[in-house]
């Protein structure tokens, strides 16, 4: 299906992918993302006065399934104006689809999880068509747009752009945030520096996304022949670029191992890809991430990692990397 799926964005080399872009740029641009702050913010803060209720009756939880994971997902829904749906629900969709398109699940497995993602792409389609959504939101300015040749955008394209979106926008910012609060739980002094200390949480962020972005690879076609590093690549060559490494560069970044949030050239790397197809969440994604930490830091001060140093669960899947448990105590 997902090869089926009508070019929209991160499969669109078209004319049409200019436009579209714009339209979700337009949900997600820097205007928008600061003046989303107070409700991720206040959504952060619901999730965390829980966790901290139940670490107090219980003695443990796991940040990654109760919080990095739920925010994204309502703040996404916030953002784009829906409603009506469980994120428990969309976030199954979500992780189902990682799976399906960039894992190597089993036969019987690839049966559930096409279950899941059809299941998703229906939804995505009833919601789409259903012309009841609000004149502010995603999906209705999806319906509004129109094609260089001045038509209607399809349904089904506006189904495939929604399904990017919602993808892209949910489950590889929770995998940022599990990252985050793993690296900062584990490093000495830095839980409670972030509450007092201006603009460290946002440049802890960055250097997680640095060294550890949970898209570690991403997929691309040459558009046309070209000569790479010494190496000719002809048109239509298949590539696997590999985003992480760049930010391990030591050519770019000293001491590249090292968590170092004072570095003058912190977002010297590509782990939000690069051109037309950059990723246009990203500042989302950074503020969503860095307002987690601090929230977290400020709500439940004494937590501490349970089984430090031990490699917790990890997702990998062919372009995503993230630990799949954050447990605290
Ligand atoms: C830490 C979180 C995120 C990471 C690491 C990430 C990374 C990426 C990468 C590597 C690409 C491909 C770039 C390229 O081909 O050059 C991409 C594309 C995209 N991302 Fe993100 N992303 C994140 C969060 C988000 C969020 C929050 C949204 C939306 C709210 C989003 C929406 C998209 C979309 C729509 C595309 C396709 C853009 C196009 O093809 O024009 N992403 N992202």
């Amino acid at each position: 299906m997902f090869r089926e799926l009508p070019p929209a964005l991160a499969n669109n080399g078209t004319d049409s992918h200019p436009g579209l872009r714009r339209v979700v740029s337009g949900f997600f641009n820097a205007r928008r993302v600061t003046a989303a702050i107070p409700v991720i913010e206040r959504i952060a803060q619901d999730l965390l006065d829980d966790a901290r209720a139940r670490i107090d009756a219980d003695g443990e939880y796991d940040l990654f399934t109760s919080f990095a994971q739920i925010l994204p997902c309502r703040v996404l829904m916030q953002l784009l104006g829906i409603d009506g749906i469980d994120p428990a629900t969309l976030i199954r969709w979500s992780d189902a689809s990682l799976e399906l398109f960039w894992g190597r699940p089993t036969l019987e497995r690839q049966l559930e999880l096409a279950e899941l993602v059809g299941e998703f792409h229906q939804w995505l389609t009833r919601t789409a068509n259903s012309g009841t959504a609000p004149t502010d939101s995603f999906i209705a300015a999806l319906a509004r747009h129109r094609l260089p040749d001045g038509t209607l955008l399809d349904p089904a394209t506006a189904v495939s752009a929604c399904f990017f979106v919602f993808i892209a926008g949910q489950s590889t910012t929770g995998q940022l945030i599990a990252t985050v609060l793993r690296r900062a739980l584990a490093e000495p002094g830095l839980w409670p520096r972030v509450t007092h200390e201006a603009t460290l949480a946002e440049a802890w962020v960055e250097e997680v996304i640095r060294r550890e972005p949970p898209v570690t690879t991403w997929r691309r076609v040459t558009a046309r022949p070209v000569d790479l590093a010494g190496v000719t690549l002809p048109a239509g060559a298949q590539l696997l670029l590999m985003l992480m490494g760049s930010g391990s560069d030591p050519d770019v970044f000293t001491e590249p191992e090292r968590m170092c949030p004072s570095r003058s050239n912190i977002r010297h790397h590509l782990a939000f890809g690069v051109g037309r197809h950059r990723c246009p969440g990203a500042s989302l994604a950074r503020t969503e991430a860095a307002v987690a930490l601090r929230v977290a830091a400020r709500t439940l001060p004494h937590v501490r990692p349970l089984a430090e140093g031990a490699e917790p669960p990890m997702l990998g899947l062919l372009s995503f990397r993230a630990p799949a448990r954050v447990a605290v105590a």
